[in-house]
């Protein structure tokens, strides 16, 4: 992928899951420079799709967040995080300021980092005991908005808790999953570069 082309917007969206969404997004915007990172074995489907229609805007990359180097500074409009688990889930919930401070290094002036997050102790138990997450009490969720709003370089737009998200506006895979499964404490967090 040549990263000097001349893309009208960039965007990373890390812990991507199957490439249904990037697929998805440069297909419909081309002007746009779509890249998605997982882990996960499970790019194959959209990256056959992404070479099938010969898409110049599109890359799946299997990395995890710890392992990916863009090797790039001030270049993503955008970086999304949706619907984490495991150690991405982990530094959101924890506010990883390392983390935080990593990719923001990442993004233009002016660009944004797109969170979306939600756990249930009940229903994910056995991953919620591995993180060592809990369910957030009020006293802990305006901590975790407090957290989120001294991000050093990064001022906080956007702080949402709700119990019910509408899942309908979001267009991955597991949002679609997540549709017909029960509601989770969901955070909608925005943060703009300064
Ligand atoms: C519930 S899935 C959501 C996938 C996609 N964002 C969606 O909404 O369809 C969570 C994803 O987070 C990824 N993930 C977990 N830890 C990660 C890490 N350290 N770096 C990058 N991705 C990670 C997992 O591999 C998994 O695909």
């Amino acid at each position: 992928m040549d990263y000097s082309s001349n893309f009208e917007k960039k965007f990373l969206d890390i812990g991507t899951g199957d490439g249904r969404y990037i697929y998805k997004k440069a297909l419909e915007n081309p002007k746009n420079l779509y890249i998605g990172i997982d882990p996960a074995k499970n790019l194959e489907e959209y990256q056959r799709q992404i070479n099938r229609k010969r898409l110049k805007n599109a890359q799946l990359i299997q990395s995890s967040i710890e392992n990916y180097d863009p090797k790039v500074e001030n270049f993503f409009d955008e970086i999304s995080i949706i619907l984490p688990w495991g150690n991405l889930l982990k530094y959101c919930v924890t506010v990883d300021k390392d983390f935080f401070q990593r990719i923001s290094g990442w993004l233009k002036p002016g660009g944004d980092i797109k969170v979306i997050f939600g756990f249930n102790e009940e229903l994910e138990e056995k991953e919620t005991k591995r993180l060592n997450l809990r369910d957030l009490n009020e006293k802990e969720v305006e901590f975790l908005k407090e957290n989120y709003s001294i991000l050093p370089n990064l001022q906080m737009t956007k702080f949402e808790n709700v119990f019910y998200l509408d899942l309908e506006t979001i267009e991955t895979t597991w949002a679609k999953k997540l549709k017909f499964g029960a509601n989770r404490n969901y955070f909608t967090i925005s943060l703009k570069k300064i």
